[in-house]
């Protein structure tokens, strides 16, 4: 009624008049393949409540948030989209082992998959837990130098997208005010993200709906491995498979120089103890982006398994918790076919194919 109201007024300009009654009869393309749908229900699982988050995702934030997670108009020269690094098909990780942003650069470290962030045990992000939040987090890419490349931040983003006249009624609709702020935009990308979970694995079927068909008897061996013999829960605890803290396996300890090529959590902290130590990556669709660990210096599960059967990269900081295994050649094949049973459903999503402009 009100929209009919205003067409009628502003109707004795002929121009705005089309482009108004336009606006009243269809919605403009970019909404064709990113409607409002209502948020998802975690799969089974991944015991993820998103509404007992603070601020829970709304269906308008999620449809925000996720033409900006694909929008490469976040970076300084159009060319680079949070999606560009963590690609959906790669359970919103990536198949190489450092990430390329802006101009061809490299990064020193793996973008990490992006699923299951919502669960309520994950109090870090990123590889050595330098962000505490979600929202900390997305707005450290965009200004990034070799990631996204914003200058200014936030206030260049924030007038770059000020200007992008169709996304303001999404940002009203999301936040009930036209106005668009570096803050919302890593609000509404954020809720999107939490949104992508992981769940209703084979694995999944089996443990939670006792379907002993789910998976095979080489999983199941697996399965006792994991949380028996092989001690993996130690770290990869929970249902996301992560305890959210910070360990040393010895990965990118050079035994010549004695020296790491990442120093990992004690750049953050200053810690001797935490030289060499990474957050302990979610296990869930891991087959999904090898190869593996912070540098992707592993090339499969079965080198993953392996290393740990060898008791981790020899170094003055390894976990005490890492030591040698003792598997047989079936054993460590048993632990794969675990892992690879840990595939699941519910995040999946492709780049919607047309932006608000
Ligand atoms: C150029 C590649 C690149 C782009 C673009 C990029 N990321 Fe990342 N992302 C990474 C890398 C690499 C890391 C790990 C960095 C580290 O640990 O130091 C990471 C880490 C993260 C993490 C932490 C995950 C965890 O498990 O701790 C989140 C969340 C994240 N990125 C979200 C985003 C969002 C949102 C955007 C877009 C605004 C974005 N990223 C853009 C490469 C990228
Ligand atoms: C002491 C804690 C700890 C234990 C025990 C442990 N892990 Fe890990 N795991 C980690 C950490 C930390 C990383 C990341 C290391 C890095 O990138 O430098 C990791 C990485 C991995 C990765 C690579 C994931 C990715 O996204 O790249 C796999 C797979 C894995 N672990 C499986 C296992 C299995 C199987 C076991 C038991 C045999 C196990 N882990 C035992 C802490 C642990």
């Amino acid at each position: 009624m009100i929209r009919v109201l205003k067409c009628v007024v502003v109707g004795l300009v002929a121009s705005i008049a089309a482009a108004c009654s336009s606006a009243a009869s269809a919605p403009p393309p970019w909404e064709a393949d990113n409607p409002v749908v209502a948020v998802p229900q975690a799969p089974l699982g991944a015991e993820i409540d998103l509404s007992s988050l603070p601020e829970p995702p709304t269906p308008e934030r999620v449809r925000l948030g996720r033409w900006l997670f694909y929008d490469k108009r976040l970076s300084a020269d159009n060319s680079v989209a949070c999606a560009t690094c963590h690609r959906p098909e790669h359970a919103f990780s990536e198949p190489t082992a450092v990430s390329t942003g802006i101009g061809g650069q490299k990064g020193r470290r793996k973008a990490p998959s992006l699923i299951n962030q919502a669960d309520a045990l994950l109090p870090h992000f990123f590889w050595d837990g330098r962000a505490g939040s979600l929202e900390d987090q997305a707005l450290g890419p965009i200004g990034n130098p070799v990631e996204m490349g914003m200058n200014d931040m936030p206030h260049a983003l924030a007038e770059k997208f000020s200007t992008i006249a169709g996304y303001k009624p999404y940002f009203r609709a999301a936040f009930g005010s036209d106005e668009i702020t570096a803050e919302r935009i890593a609000k509404a990308i954020v809720a999107y993200e939490q949104t992508r979970m992981s769940g209703n694995s084979a694995w999944d079927r089996w443990r939670y709906e006792r379907n002993e068909q789910a998976v095979s008897d080489q999983v199941k061996q697996g399965h006792e491995l994991f949380f028996g013999k092989a001690k993996c829960r130690q770290c990869h605890a929970g249902n996301n498979f992560t305890d959210s803290k910070f360990h040393n396996i010895g990965i990118g300890w050079d035994p010549a120089t004695k020296q790491f090529s990442d120093e990992g959590r004690f750049v953050v902290t200053k810690n001797e103890v935490d030289r060499g130590a990474f957050k302990t990556p979610t296990l869930r669709d891991v087959t999904k982006h090898p190869p593996f660990a912070h540098d992707g210096s592993l090339a499969t599960l079965r080198e993953v398994v392996e290393l740990y059967n060898r008791g981790g990269k020899k170094n003055p900081y390894l976990d005490v918790k890492i030591e040698p295994l003792g598997l047989s050649p079936s054993e460590v094949e048993a632990i794969v076919a675990f892992l690879e049973s840990l595939e699941g459903e519910g995040y999946q999503d492709t780049a919607p194919r047309a932006f608000p402009q």
